[in-house]
């Protein structure tokens, strides 16, 4: 590929984002940045992909922007250049998003795992927020998403102390989805993104899409906005095929699939 700090490929349905720079633990640099926000827009637009795996090697998912390239940022280079403010393009994707995390995923890179749809963690994933310690706070959404996942007050000791949380604390606190052998990392994030996959698009992009304005406003506007897109439904042929298919006892075959 045309890329240097990722690999980026695709099986069936589901492309894969691999982060890719060994020697730094996957530390997100401005070109891994950009290179992965190219690479996963490309993917969101593409209706032949169906889901989107991100992952790193098997002892770092990231461990944090690139502190090498921060270390003599001025407030008027960061503001200016608004150097975080990329990753909404990021989280504006609309394809559902898996994190298939191993080993560290640090302050960046355990920001980046939650800006995913779904976290599925290797029995030896670290998630931290350890900014504090280098004198700073986080700045690619930790302080929010941590806090809606594990709540206050693990959020507020995590960001305080900068102390990391294992694979089953994190699960326990409902951060991940699911906890697995650090060997079947890879393969179980492969079937849950497949199976994803095999759902109509535009149908999961719904989904994704109620399930996000839970984040995102009150109680009533979410189940009036969850309502309206349930009534949307009806007007796909994905709609009529997974009634069809289950009332006649036999599997659908969605056309946006
Ligand atoms: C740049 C990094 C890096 C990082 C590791 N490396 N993390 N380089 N930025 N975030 C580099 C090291 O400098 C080293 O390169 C190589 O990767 C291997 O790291 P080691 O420390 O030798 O490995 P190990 O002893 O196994 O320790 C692993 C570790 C430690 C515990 C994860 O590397 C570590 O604490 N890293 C920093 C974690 C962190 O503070 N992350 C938050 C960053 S701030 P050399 O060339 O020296 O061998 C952040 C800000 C977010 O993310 C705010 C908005 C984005």
């Amino acid at each position: 590929t045309e890329y240097e700090t990722i690999l980026a490929t695709v099986e069936g349905r589901v492309a894969t984002i691999t982060l890719n720079r060994p020697k730094a633990l996957n530390a997100i640099s401005n070109q891994l940045t950009q290179e992965v926000i190219d690479a996963a827009v490309r993917y969101d637009r593409d209706e032949d992909i169906g889901a989107i795996i991100i992952t790193g090697s098997e002892k770092a998912f990231a461990a944090g922007a690139d502190i090498k390239e921060m270390a003599t940022l001025s407030f008027a280079e960061a503001y200016t250049a608004d150097i975080f403010g990329i990753w909404e393009r990021f989280t504006a994707l609309r394809t559902p998003i898996i994190s298939a995390v191993a080993g560290h995923a640090l302050g960046g890179g355990c920001e980046l795992a939650m800006m995913a749809d779904i976290i599925l963690a290797a029995d030896n994933a670290k998630f931290g927020q350890p900014e504090i310690k280098l004198g700073i706070i986080p700045g690619m959404g930790g302080s929010q998403r941590l806090t809606r996942a594990i709540g206050k007050s693990k959020a507020m000791e995590m960001v305080l102390t900068g102390r990391t949380m294992g694979a089953e604390e994190a699960e326990r606190a409902g951060l991940v989805a699911r906890v697995v052998p650090v060997a079947d990392l890879q393969r179980e994030a492969a079937e849950l993104a497949a199976t994803i996959a095999g759902m109509s698009k535009p149908i999961a992009m719904l989904a994704k899409e109620a399930v996000n304005a839970a984040f995102e406003s009150s109680l009533a506007e979410g189940v009036l906005l969850e309502r309206r897109l349930n009534y949307a439904c009806f007007a796909t042929e994905d709609q009529s095929e997974g009634m069809a298919a289950f009332v006649e006892k036999r599997p659908a075959t969605f056309t946006h699939c």
